[in-house]
């Protein structure tokens, strides 16, 4: 049984530290890329305040395909450079959106959706998955989820 607790009230710095060092200690050691992604996205689900949709898609092939996530079920199939997270795949640069409905191109995959940020977990210089956050609030994301989230995905390039 794990029993990581999130505390909500800590200011975001401090809860994505945690949310880092949390996801640290689920995945060393274990190899299998699916139980990893699987975990974190509880995990991002569990801690992160205000979400309607959380997880990964990954790049296989030249496109993004759905991968672990919690949330209602999504677009499986996105090519790279169409949409949030596909502009964030063929970038390898951060989306972060404050309005989704002004976005050019982006996907409506849950309705509830108003903004969205979406990071890419780069090795060797090459995007293999992007982390997607949704959020029914406008203008949920500061520049503090982005940081928690960059740092998240430095250390799962080496867990997925
Ligand atoms: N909105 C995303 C599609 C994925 S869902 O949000 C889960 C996009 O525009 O790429």
């Amino acid at each position: 049984m794990y029993d990581f607790a999130a505390d909500p009230a800590l200011p975001k710095p401090e809860l994505y530290r945690e949310l880092v060092a949390a996801t640290d200690a689920l995945t060393v050691g274990e190899r299998d890329a699916v139980a990893n992604m699987a975990n974190v996205a509880a995990l991002l689900w569990q801690w992160v305040p205000g979400l309607n949709w959380a997880g990964f898609y990954r790049a296989i092939e030249g496109e993004l395909v759905l991968g672990p996530f919690c949330g209602k079920p999504a677009c499986i199939r996105i090519p790279f450079g169409q949409g949030v997270c596909g502009t964030a795949a063929a970038s390898g640069e951060s989306q972060r959106v404050a309005d989704v409905h002004a976005f050019r191109g982006h996907i409506a995959c849950d309705a509830d959706s108003r903004s969205e940020l979406v990071v890419p977990v780069k090795r060797d210089g090459m995007v293999i998955a992007v982390i997607d956050l949704d959020a029914p609030s406008p203008g949920r994301f500061e520049a503090d989820d982005q940081a928690g989230i960059e740092a998240l995905a430095r250390l799962l390039a080496g867990r997925i």
